[in-house]
C-alpha cells in the first residue's frame, strides 16, 4: 500500500520505517530539510536500536522515501499517518497546533480518497476536530476518512516495540476506514481491537496514566519502606508473580521522565477538569513524581554540611537508558538544584551528554564513570546504564575523596556497597 507518514520523530519515523520494512511504500515527511537530507542518506536523527538498518535496507530496497514536499507525498496516499508532537502548553493541554498544520496540508494536497489515521496522542475528540478541519479545508472533492490509531512504543525499543506490539488500536466507527487500517497491519501479524475514535484516543491516555501511577504507587510504598525497614525491591518482587499486578513497571526510583508519562498525566487531568471532573488518582501520582525527584537530593543535603564548591559527581542524565533523550529527566532537576547550591557539578552519561550540553553548556562532562567520580565528595546515580550496574564499591573509594552515593534506581547491592566501605543510599531499601 501506498503510505505517507507527517512527522519523522520517534512516532512517525519509526512506523515509517517499520511499515517499508512490512512491505509497504512510505514517504516520510518533514518540515526540516536538513532531516530529510540525512535520512536519505541513510542517518537516523533519533538513536533507536535497529532503527538506522532498516533505514538503510529499506531506502535501497526502493520502499522508504523522504522528502519536504508534503504535496507529491500526501496527493495519492493510501494512508497518511500523521505522528507530530503535541507538546505540552503551559496549563497542562495539548498543544494541536502541529497537527493542525498537517491537516490542513493534507486538505491542500489530496487527489484522490483516503484514510488520514492519527497516530499522535491527541485529547479525546480530536479525531472528530480533524475530519471536520480537513473537510472543511478540502480543495477537491474527495472523501478523506479518519481514523485513531494510537501509538505504545516506548523509546530505546522503539523498533521491537513496533514490530512486535501488544496490541494494536483501530479507532473508526467507518468499515471502509477499518479495512484500510486491517490491511495496512495484517503483515504485522499482532493482536488488533478494534474500538470507537474516542475510545481508542482514551486508550492511549488511560494506559500511560496508569503506568506513571503504577510508578508513583511504587514510589510511594518505598518511601514508607524506609521509615518501616522493608525493601522494596523485595516487595516488589513478590508482588510481580500476582498476574493481576503483572511483573513490568514496579521499579521504584527517582520518579519518571520522558516525553510522555509528564504530558500524558497532565493532559488527561486537564481534559477531565475540563469536563467538570477530578482525577484524583492522577493528580496524586504527578505530586509523588515531582517530590521523588529530588528526594535523593534533599537527602544529601541534610548529610552534607554544604554544596558550596563541592565535587558532586552525576552519572545518568537520559531520562532512561537506551535513549540519549532528556526530557522531563530527574536529573535536570537534580543538576538545577545542585548548581543553585553551589556545587561543582562533573557529569557522564554514555550516550545524552552531548544533549545535555546543549542545555548545559557551562556544566563540565566527563569523558568516563572514573573520570566523573575523580575527586568526587559525592555521587549520584540518576539513569540504570548498564555500565553503572557493574561498578563496584572499589571504583567509588579509588576514584571518590569521599564515597558517598545516592543511587536513585536501586541498581546497586546495599550490601555489598557497605561492605565495600561505600556509604550508600537508594530508594526503599
Ligand atoms: C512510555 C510508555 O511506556 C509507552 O507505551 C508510551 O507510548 C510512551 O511513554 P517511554 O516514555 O519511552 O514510554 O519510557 P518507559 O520505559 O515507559 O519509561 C518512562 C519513565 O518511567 C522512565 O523515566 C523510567 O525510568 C520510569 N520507570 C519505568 C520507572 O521509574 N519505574 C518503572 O518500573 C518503569
Amino acid at each position: 500500500m501506498k503510505l505517507s507518514v507527517a512527522g519523522t520523530g520517534y512516532v512517525g519515523l519509526v512506523a515509517g520505517v517499520c511499515f517499508a520494512e512490512k512491505g509497504h511504500v512510505v514517504t516520510c515527511v518533514d518540515v526540516d530539510e536538513e532531516k530529510i537530507s540525512q535520512m536519505r542518506q541513510g542517518i537516523s536523527p533519533i538513536y533507536e536500536e535497529g532503527l538506522e538498518e532498516l533505514l538503510k535496507k529499506n531506502i535501497d530496497k526502493g520502499r522508504l522515501f523522504f522528502t519536504s514536499d508534503y504535496q507529491s507525498a500526501y496527493s495519492d496516499a493510501d494512508a497518511i499517518f500523521i505522528g507530530v508532537g503535541t507538546p505540552e502548553q503551559p496549563d497542562g493541554s495539548a498543544n494541536l497546533r502541529y497537527i493542525a498544520a498537517v491537516c490542513r496540508q493534507i486538505a491542500q494536497s489530496v487527489t484522490r480518497d483516503c484514510l488520514v489515521v492519527v497516530k499522535s496522542t491527541v485529547p479525546v475528540g480530536t479525531n472528530d476536530k480533524v475530519e471536520q478541519f480537513i473537510k472543511d479545508n478540502l480543495e477537491r472533492d474527495v472523501t478523506v476518512r479518519v481514523a485513531s490509531n494510537p501509538e505504545f512504543l516506548a523509546q530505546g525499543n522503539a523498533v521491537y516495540d513496533t514490530m512486535h506490539a501488544a496490541r494494536i488500536i483501530i479507532g473508526t466507527e467507518d468499515e471502509v476506514a477499518k479495512k484500510t487500517l486491517l490491511d495496512i497491519y495484517a503483515p504485522f501479524d499482532l493482536p488488533i481491537v478494534s474500538v470507537s475514535r474516542r475510545s481508542a484516543e482514551m486508550i492511549k491516555y488511560a494506559c500511560n496514566n496508569f503506568l506513571a501511577l503504577k510508578i508513583s504507587y511504587m514510589n510511594d510504598i518505598a518511601n514508607l519502606c524506609e521509615l518501616v525497614e522493608a525493601n522494596i525491591d523485595d516487595v516488589a518482587e513478590g508482588m510481580r508473580y500476582d498476574p493481576r499486578i503483572g511483573a513490568k513497571f514496579l521499579k521504584a526510583g527517582v520518579g519518571y521522565g520522558g516525553s510522555c508519562f509528564p504530558k500524558d498525566t497532565k493532559a488527561l487531568t486537564y481534559l477531565a477538569r475540563q469536563h467538570g471532573a477530578q482525577l484524583k488518582t492522577i493528580d496524586a501520582a504527578v505530586e509523588i513524581n515531582a517530590q521523588q525527584k529530588t528526594r535523593l537530593f534533599e537527602k544529601a543535603k541534610k548529610r552534607l554540611m554544604t554544596f558550596e564548591n563541592v565535587k558532586i559527581a552525576v552519572l545518568g542524565l537520559a531520562f532512561k537508558p537506551g535513549t540519549d533523550d532528556l526530557r522531563e529527566a530527574p536529573s535536570l532537576d537534580n543538576v538545577r538544584l545542585l548548581l543553585e547550591h553551589g556545587a561543582d557539578v562533573v557529569c557522564y552519561d554514555p550516550i545524552a551528554a552531548q544533549n545535555f550540553h546543549k542545555r548545559y553548556p557551562n556544566v563540565p562532562l566527563a569523558n568516563s564513570v572514573e573520570e566523573a567520580l575523580e575527586g568526587a565528595f559525592c555521587c549520584f546515580i540518576f539513569t540504570e546504564w548498564e555500565e553503572f550496574v557493574r561498578l563496584t564499591p572499589e571504583v567509588f573509594r579509588r576514584k571518590m575523596r569521599v564515597p558517598l552515593v545516592y543511587d536513585g534506581r536501586n541498581i546497586l547491592d546495599p550490601e555489598l556497597m557497605k561492605r565495600g566501605g561505600v556509604e550508600y543510599y537508594s530508594i526503599g531499601r
